[in-house]
């Protein structure tokens, strides 16, 4: 029996990524939460004839303690796209609101569960996850992630656009460092199979990975940001976990977690000096087995790109820490 919760069902991205969890054999019983339509939308999925229940709770009745008692695995997608007038500072302020609300539902009803983040900003609501969960005492860090699998996805694409390759499943290219323009970091240089990308297109393709959210964006013209290529990379993060959880072996997928309490997160630490970073992490029954560290083999480009990525990065995780640090101390 394996329990998935979404949270933030109804939207753009839950819609499609809870699809993808109703077809998944790894996946029996299924929550949707949201503060609407979850119910509606757990009706239409209940139709699909894949095994697995499905259920929608909103906030009334302990909606939020239904759906997450007995969770194995929460995917968070809740939040708010980007108004017309609004800031990229009210935006961060909804959002922060919204995941720490539902982390603290977790630290209480579901502390055992793996926590995938994919409520923007990813750099700074992971440290807001991570706050929420020590505060209640509940906080491993083999079992928190930020969900960075679009940027992996878009890079085997736009790599193999590059290199006239028609099979982009076929790159695996790392992706280090944050989630969120400059703070991305494609290793275009440890791709496998080897990229032949031409000099002169590294960097446009490094700038479309970085980027590539906006092309997005523009094409929808107001109608929101990436929703079906996220919810593909969602489901294939969430699915890697469940794999590694079943006790399959080599299940490897870039995330972006803290580097402290799994195998090989210290020397991260130490070469990045930030609490937080997205490297390749090894999935296991408990969740991060294992950090791999790439920054030893890449090229000095992209060592100039991650010292860019870090100052990005440093800044953003303080951001989240001091939003919850701030919000405690007012309480007080
Ligand atoms: N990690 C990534 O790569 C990535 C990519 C694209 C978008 N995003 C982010 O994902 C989030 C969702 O994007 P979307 O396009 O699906 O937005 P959306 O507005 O279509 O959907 C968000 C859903 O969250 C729900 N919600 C709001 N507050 C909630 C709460 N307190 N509890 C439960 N549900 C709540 C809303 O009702 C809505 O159904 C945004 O923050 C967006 O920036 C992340």
């Amino acid at each position: 029996m394996v329990k998935a919760v979404v949270a933030g069902a109804a939207g753009g991205i839950g819609q499609p990524l809870s699809l993808l969890l109703k077809l998944s054999p790894y996946v029996t019983d299924l929550a949707l939460y949201d503060v609407v339509n979850s119910p509606g939308v757990a009706a239409d999925l209940s139709h699909i004839s894949t095994e697995g229940e499905v259920k929608g709770y909103l906030p009334a009745d302990g909606g939020l303690e239904k759906a997450l008692t007995g969770a194995d695995i929460v995917v968070i997608p809740a939040g708010i796209p980007r108004k017309p007038g609004m800031t990229r500072d009210d935006l961060f302020k909804i959002n922060a609101g919204i995941v720490r609300d539902l982390i603290e539902g977790v630290a209480k009803y579901s502390p055992k569960a793996f926590v995938l983040i994919i409520s923007n900003p990813v750099n700074s609501t992971v440290p807001i996850a991570a706050e929420v969960l020590k505060k209640a005492g509940v906080f491993d860090p083999k079992k928190l992630f930020g969900v960075t699998t679009l940027d992996v996805v878009r890079a085997q694409t736009f790599v193999s656009t590059v290199v006239g390759d028609k099979n982009p499943a076929k790159y695996n290219v790392p992706v280090i460092g944050g989630h969120s323009g400059e703070t991305i970091v494609p290793l275009i240089s440890l791709s496998e199979p080897k990229a032949d990308v031409p000099e002169d297109k590294l960097a446009e393709l490094v700038k479309r990975i970085q980027f590539g959210g906006d092309e997005v964006v523009q094409a929808k013209n107001g109608a929101g940001s990436a929703t079906l290529s996220m919810a593909y990379a969602g489901f294939r993060f969430a699915e890697a976990v469940l794999k590694g959880a079943a006790g399959e072996k080599n299940i490897i997928e870039p995330s972006f977690v803290f580097l402290e309490g799994i195998e090989g997160a210290e020397e991260i630490k130490k070469a990045v000096g930030v609490d937080f970073f997205s490297v390749p992490v090894e999935l296991g029954p408990g969740g991060a087995t294992k950090l791999f560290n790439p920054l030893e083999k890449i090229t000095s480009y992209e060592k100039g790109l991650v010292d860019v990525a870090i100052e990005g990065l440093s800044g953003n995780i303080t951001k989240g820490v001091e939003f919850i640090t701030k919000a405690s101390e007012s309480k007080i």
